[in-house]
């Protein structure tokens, strides 16, 4: 008997929850599905991976502790799209697969975007006069599956699109969609920025002061992606010579207490992150990373293995 382990701290939806049970009952008891969910201390999922064989969690840190508490572990799922909190070089280092899933919760996320962008490009409701979306430019920094949904609700919406990518031109300009020669073209010719990149080398601080210092005063950065992707000193430096500026973003940073002082009606944060917080996303990434388990310890499956 397997145990597979789904530690969250923030929970699934509860329909999230049956649908990946009936995955694993489905499979004549040879998995023993335990939950740990909302759990708000690190110890209490130390101690529950120690005989998991699998894993799936949210944006819970997977760091080589749990790797090396965990010695019957072969497999984490990562259930979402980026996995910035599993140590995928601990996990290869103990033989344990990674795996995320990718898409699964993409049009959650890309709603929540253009929520956000409505959000800052309205005033935030105050009763100032704001602006509309449609007629406006929206640039997709980066074109992953979040950007890709956003770029489809932004055309229903009548906005403009572009987007600097550098790994899926291909797919921008098959939709024929304007690709811009670098990242300043993009911030400098739209009215929203939406960043749609990876916590991950080149995107770390990518959003920096020698790229927002193109924007428009009165341009709107939404963040649904990471707060480190964005260069928060750079961000408030910029905030401050541009009073226009907004941003709005899925993530709190690190200078939270500073925008409350110095950015009052300039910005907004989710009290916890939202992006993927729908029935519809939790059933997705969880029902994925279910099959993506039965599929790796049935068949070895590892398609969707990110620490190859
Ligand atoms: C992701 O990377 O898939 C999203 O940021 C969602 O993260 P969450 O599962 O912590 O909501």
């Amino acid at each position: 008997m397997r145990k597979i382990l789904v530690a969250t701290e923030k929970p699934f939806a509860p329909v999230a929850i049956k649908k990946i049970s009936k995955i694993f009952e489905k499979e004549e008891k040879e998995y023993d599905l335990v939950l740990l969910e909302n759990y708000t201390d690190r110890s209490q999922l130390l101690q529950a991976v120690a005989d998991a064989d699998a894993l799936i969690v949210r944006s819970d840190k997977v760091d080589a502790e749990v790797f090396d508490v965990a010695p019957k572990l072969k497999i984490v799922v990562r259930a979402g799209a980026g996995y910035d909190n599993v140590d995928c070089s601990a996990a290869t280092a103990k033989g344990v697969v990674v795996m995320n899933t990718p898409g699964q919760n993409s049009n959650a996320v890309a709603e929540l975007a253009i929520g956000l962008a409505i959000l800052g490009i309205r005033e935030m409701f105050s009763g100032k006069p704001g602006s509309e979306l449609r007629g406006r430019t929206l640039g997709l920094h980066g074109f992953g599956y979040v950007a890709r949904n956003v770029f489809r609700i932004a055309r229903a919406l009548g906005m403009k699109v572009i987007v600097y990518t550098r790994y899926s031109k291909g797919a921008a300009a098959a939709i024929g969609l304007k690709v811009t020669k670098s990242l300043e073209q993009l911030y400098e010719k739209s009215d929203v920025v939406s960043i749609h990149v990876p916590a991950r080398g080149e995107h770390i601080k990518s959003v920096s002061y020698q790229v927002m210092k193109h924007l428009k005063d009165g341009a709107v950065i939404v963040n649904t992606a990471r707060k480190e992707v964005v260069n928060e000193p750079d961000l408030v430096k910029i905030m401050e010579e541009k009073p226009n500026i907004k941003y709005m973003s899925d993530l709190t940073p690190d200078c939270e207490k500073e925008f409350a002082e110095k950015f009052s009606g300039r910005y907004f944060f989710t009290p916890k992150k939202a992006g993927a917080q729908t029935a519809e996303a939790n059933i997705n990434a969880g029902v994925a990373a279910a099959e993506q388990i039965v599929a790796f310890f049935e068949k070895g499956d590892t398609s969707y293995q990110v620490n190859k």
